[in-house]
């Protein structure tokens, strides 16, 4: 079994920094790459702040630890003395496909790919790379250093070694807040997991917003109808954190993937039109330009069916184990857990799940999102057999 010491870290971003910092804190050496020096500068200065901070609460020796880092512009020659690239650049297919090609063609033939794309094909990544058995995915959440959850997901022609690999150096890197928890995603199916049990939330949050929007409901009443839930971020906060752009792509995938119902609404459209990205871009759903926004969530918008959503998610957790990317809706409820701080589906929703296919039915009835119809584990409640 391939010994991994030195990982490239392509991508300088969010998740990229994030990463990076976690597997230099667990003692590997990492070249972090991207394409410009001022995104290597800003995920630099990230990986300062944070490693600093750590070294104040008397965690670690932080010259130590950042003395594991480099950067690098170039990729084919930074993955010359490399064991493992993780990839989090651009979700775009065509980008991943080069620059996994690009690193089967400069690296070591010991060399694993592990793309942190958080929705797309593991399979179609490797297909063109000429070594699709040393391609797996290494699914992070935002953000890396603070959420438990890394999904390990194998293509169709990962070998059981990458596999074995990605699932160790995913144990092995520490976690700020807990014990990680790694979830094996046995297929590749799109958004695997958590992204994929949360996905069709989209069809129900698209529609929803547009009716705020229609009817002129500011964003803070919308999120106050959420905060009963008592989740760690409201929904229109989460969407400005993670960014517009990658729910309006991930949107664009599911539809090409998974079904048109999945089409982006009109108001994610328009935001991403006008590069209202969230914290990003300083401005989303609401103002980012002071930090993190704490909406005022005492009136709330009424417009929120809980049920249909606990329905949503409960039906889709279901598809995932007719599927076979999972293999009990435990691994579901607690990779969602880990990778969002909420609870999963199954173990509140188990005991009524006749009451929400009812709810379920209803409203595809009435906005023809038919991808949202109860599929036959859950009509059946055949998954109560697979806890
Ligand atoms: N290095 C070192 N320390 C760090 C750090 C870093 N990189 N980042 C934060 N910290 C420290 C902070 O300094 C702070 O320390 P202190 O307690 O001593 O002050 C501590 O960690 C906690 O930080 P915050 O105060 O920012 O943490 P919060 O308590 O506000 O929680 C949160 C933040 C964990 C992000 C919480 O709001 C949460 O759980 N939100 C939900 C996030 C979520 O759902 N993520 C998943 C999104 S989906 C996704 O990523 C999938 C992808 O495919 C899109």
């Amino acid at each position: 079994m391939v010994d991994i010491k030195t990982i490239v870290v392509l991508g300088a971003g969010l998740m990229g920094n994030g990463i990076a910092q976690v597997a230099i804190m667990a003692g590997y050496n990492v070249v972090m790459v991207d394409v410009k020096q001022e995104f290597i500068d800003k995920g630099m200065a990230s990986i300062n702040k944070g490693v600093n901070r750590l070294e104040e609460k008397g965690l670690l020796t932080a010259a130590e630890v950042l003395g594991r880092i480099k950067t690098s512009l170039d990729l084919a020659s930074a993955v010359k003395d490399a064991d493992m690239v993780i990839e989090a650049v651009v979700e775009r297919m065509d980008v991943k496909k080069q620059v996994c090609k690009t690193t089967m063609d400069n690296g070591p033939s010991h060399i694993i790919y592990a793309s942190n794309t958080s929705t797309m094909d593991i399979t179609e990544i490797g297909e063109d790379c000429g070594a699709p058995e040393r391609v797996s995915g290494m699914h992070f959440f935002n953000p890396v250093p603070l959420m438990r959850c890394i999904e390990v997901i194998r293509g169709d022609k990962t070998s059981d070694e990458t596999f074995q690999i990605t699932m160790d150096v995913a144990k092995s890197l520490p976690c700020l807040r807990g014990e990680r928890y790694i979830a094996p995603v046995l297929k590749s199916r799109p958004g695997f997991i958590v992204n994929r049990l949360n996905a069709p939330l989209g069809i129900y949050g698209h529609y929803i917003r547009d009716l705020a929007y229609e009817k002129g409901i500011p964003w803070e009443q919308l999120d106050a109808d959420y905060a009963v839930l008592k989740a760690p971020m409201l929904p229109c906060v989460l969407s400005d954190y993670v960014g517009i752009d990658t729910s309006y792509y991930g949107a664009l995938y599911y539809v090409e993937k998974l079904s048109p119902d999945f089409k982006p609404g009109k108001v994610i459209t328009m935001m991403f039109n006008e590069k209202k990205l969230g914290r990003k871009t300083g401005q989303g759903f609401y103002d980012w330009s002071e930090g993190r926004p704490t909406p005022d969530t005492s009136i709330k918008a009424g417009l929120v069916d809980f049920d249909i959503i606990a329905a949503i998610r409960m039906n889709e957790g279901c598809r995932l184990l007719e599927e076979g990317v999972v293999k009990s809706y435990n691994v579901i409820d607690e990779a969602n857990m880990a990778g969002m701080n909420t609870p999963g589906p199954f173990e509140r929703g188990k005991d009524r799940y006749k009451e929400l296919i009812k709810k379920l039915e209803e409203f595809v009835a009435l906005t023809g999102k038919t991808y949202l119809t109860p599929c036959e584990m859950f009509k059946t409640g055949k998954f109560l057999e697979m806890a």
